[in-house]
């Protein structure tokens, strides 16, 4: 089974877990969501479900335009009833890193006003302390004429060290759905407090948000290369 059939079985069986009718249903960023926004349309087609599609990117509401479904926003539906959304790794505490695609700002959001937030990956995301899969390290968006200080900051509380996203298909930084640069924090101490690190960094000015999700997921599903889907809650 490849790593794409190992995403879609954990996509297909969150969504079969916890989208219901009438739900406020936000949808996350990245390559796996791709899977639960299909399964979504399947099942509002032959469900006949009726589900308010709130996104997480630019990304997320093209894939609900694509499958036709009901696109709804923050200012009209504040409260969602579950988010469903991918992530870089899980450690065995349940935090997250979210970010490499850049949309962590929206994602956590949108998974502050969920009820609950699901996450879904392949087993390569699954992983005992922070940094053990996950070597591209945790993303943090800032007002772009703040990432120097900011990066020298971090550094200086907490070691490792940080590098500013380039773009790939043109020179210059990534710049982000929201207008922000995306600063790459490569840590090398693994047992910090994931909670403390987190208001650390968020209260320097210029942070806008971290992709260190704490306490905020309520369950994950990991597909497995034979196929199951192992769950952790
Ligand atoms: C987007 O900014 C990220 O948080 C993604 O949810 C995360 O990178 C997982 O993406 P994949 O599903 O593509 O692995």
């Amino acid at each position: 089974m490849s790593l794409e059939q190992a995403k879609q079985v954990a996509a297909y069986r969150a969504v079969d877990e916890f989208v219901t009718n009438n739900c406020i249903f936000g949808v996350g960023s990245g390559s796996t969501v791709v899977y639960a926004v299909q399964r979504l349309a399947e099942r509002v087609e032959t469900e006949n479900l009726k589900v308010t599609c709130i996104p997480t990117s630019f990304q997320a509401k093209q894939l609900i335009v694509k499958f036709n479904l009901t696109l709804g926003e923050l200012d009209t539906s504040p409260e969602l009833d579950v988010t469903i959304d991918g992530a870089d790794e899980v450690d065995a505490g349940m935090t997250l890193i979210k970010g490499g695609g850049g949309c962590l700002l929206q994602e956590k959001i949108v998974a502050s006003c969920s009820k609950k937030l699901v996450v879904i990956a392949d087993y390569t995301k699954d992983s005992k302390k922070l940094g053990d899969s996950y070597k591209k390290g945790i993303p943090i968006e800032v007002v772009p004429m703040a990432y120097v200080p900011i990066k020298n900051k971090i550094v200086a509380m907490f070691g490792g060290e940080i590098k500013l996203r380039s773009a790939v298909a043109k020179a210059g930084p990534v710049v982000t759905d929201n207008g922000n640069f995306i600063l790459d924090w490569i840590f090398k101490n693994q047992d910090l407090d994931w909670d403390k690190v987190n208001t650390a960094v968020k209260i320097i000015p210029g942070v806008v948000e971290t992709g260190l999700f704490v306490n905020m997921c309520h369950k994950a599903f990991f597909g497995q290369p034979e196929g199951v889907v192992i769950e952790r809650s």
